[in-house]
Formats: C-alpha cells, structure tokens, sequence
C-alpha cells in the first residue's frame, strides 16, 4: 500500500523533545531518549517519519539546550558518506532517504515548564498555519501501515470543508482501563457525532474516581492556531507547569474539540518496560518501520 502523503493539508508538525526523560534514568543522563535505538531507528526517526508519510515538510522540534544532539542525526555525514560508499555500503544510510525533503528546524524551551509551555515555544515559527503535534513517547501504529497522524489531519480538514463543526482542535483518544487514566489527559465527552467524540473537558492525570471518561488523550493532536492564545492563558499547575490539557479542556469549552478513536497498537516508550516492548514489536513486525 502507497502510504504517501495522506492528508496535505497541514505542512508543519511540532515535536517536543525538551524533557530530562527522566522515567529512563540514569540512561538519559548523557543521551536524549529520543535517540535511542527502537531495534535499529533512534526513536525520532519514527516520529519524523510518521510526519513525512503524512505529508509534512516541515518540522519544529522544541529542544533544550543539552539535547541539540538529536539533531545531529538529521544533518548529512560527509565522512560517513564516502567511507560507505568506498566500501559499497552506502545502502546502510537509506532510511534516511525519507528526510531528504523535510525541513528540520528547532527552537529552545528554555525551562521545563510542562508540554503547553513547550509546544508555546514553536508559536513564532508555526504563524497562522494549522499544525500537528506528536509526542515522541507515543508510538501509535495503525495495522494497514497508514500514519496516524494523518488520520487525524484527515477529519481535521474533512470537518472544517463540511463546514458544519469547524474543530479547533482533532486528538486521538483511547479508550484505557479504569486504573490507567492517572497516567493521561482524560477527557469529557460531550456528544458522539458517528465516529467522532466531542470533548467538552478535559482532566490532565485524574485519579480513577476522578476521571471524566475512560478515553486518554494519545500524544496526537492537529491544531488551529488559536490553540496558542489558549496556552498562553493557561495558569501553571501545582508543579508549576503549564499543561495542553488544560488549554485544550478551556477552548473546549468554547469552541469546537473533536477526538477520535481509532485501533492501532499504543506503544509508550517513555519508559523501560514500554521501550523494551516497542523494541520487541518492531523485531518481529519490522515492515512498521520506516
Ligand atoms: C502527556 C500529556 C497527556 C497525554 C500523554 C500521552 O503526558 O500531558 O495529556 O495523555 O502525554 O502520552 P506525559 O506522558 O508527558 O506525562
């Protein structure tokens, strides 16, 4: 199946990657979690790519100042290069054919004050333009090969032609057990219009008594711009940060938040036990990795 450019409409993607990823220390200490290997692809590898398959020409990583090695890996490798190509290996490097056409830029989150906070930091470089985000802990993978995040770019735009809703904001949610909802933004749902949830709230980490729903906000979002304004309203929260589920619950609240739910195998990388397992599902089903 050509999975090429699905949904290209939105061209321009915003990954965090700012985080100590302290759920993976001490092996984090010196190398950014987003560059470690799932089976042989540093994880961004998979997040980028996710986006170029959908379409997207241009990415905004938010970094911090001791992760700018991640972008190492998309720079060309001269040396490397010639010291493949004399031996005949250069097919080594042909993954990475995928980024030849993407721009890759990158702005400093200079505190880590939580995920509004950083996606906040592409506000200058995003302008006017809808745009999607994805969280590089998040793996999802959808069993015809499609990337996710063009399903959700899809509705985005589908709705918004129609003209009968015009979503803010399209996030992917999934429906989680009872005892795992502390882990995710949960969210209200308001009304179910077919296959789409309108969300009409939404707890960041809610104790199980607590939660409004058993359907958690995967770390994949299309928004509009406006998002922004709804950030930068946001007051930090006990930790001092500055949640996107609290934005995205306000504007909720007066505009238009649509989720949608879709099968597919949700891998957690974040953490030891996640990444091992995503390891051992891309071993077994490697033609999920491009
Ligand atoms: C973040 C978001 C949360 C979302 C989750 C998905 O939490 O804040 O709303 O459900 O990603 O993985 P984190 O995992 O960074 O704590």
């Amino acid at each position: 199946m050509d999975v090429s450019n699905f949904g290209s409409d939105v061209k321009v993607a915003v990954i965090p990657a700012a985080g100590f990823g302290t759920r993976l220390l001490p092996a984090t200490k010196v190398i950014s979690k987003e560059l470690f290997p799932i089976y042989n692809r540093p994880a961004i590898h998979i997040t980028v790519s996710e986006c170029v398959k959908a379409g997207i020409k241009e990415i905004i990583l938010v970094l911090s100042r001791r992760k700018m090695d991640i972008l190492r890996y998309f720079e060309k490798d001269n040396e490397l290069e010639s010291f493949l190509e004399e031996k005949g290996k250069k097919n080594l490097l042909a993954p990475l054919e995928i980024f030849k056409d993407v721009k890759i830029d990158y702005v400093i989150q200079e505190k880590q004050n939580g995920l509004g906070d950083a996606v906040l930091c592409a506000r200058e470089k995003v302008g006017q333009r809808n745009f999607a985000v994805l969280l590089p802990d998040d793996i999802y993978i959808l069993s015809d090969g499609r990337p996710t995040i063009s399903i959700l770019i899809e509705k985005f735009l589908e709705l918004r032609q129609k003209g009968e809703i015009n979503p803010k904001v399209v996030l992917l949610l999934r429906n989680v057990p009872k005892e795992k909802v502390k882990n995710y933004g949960v969210v209200y749902i308001k009304k179910r219009m077919g296959n789409f949830l309108i969300v009409g709230g939404v707890v960041e980490k809610p104790e199980p008594e607590l939660a409004p729903s058993r359907f958690a906000i995967v770390g994949r979002y299309v928004f509009s711009p406006e998002i922004f304004d709804w950030i930068q309203k946001e007051k930090p929260d006990e930790k001092g940060e500055i949640q996107l589920a609290g934005a995205i619950g306000n504007c909720s609240y007066s505009d238009t938040v649509v989720g949608v739910s879709v099968k597919g195998k949700w891998l957690d990388i974040g953490s030891p036990e996640g990444y091992v397992k995503a390891n051992m599902f891309f071993a077994k089903n490697k033609r999920f990795l491009y």
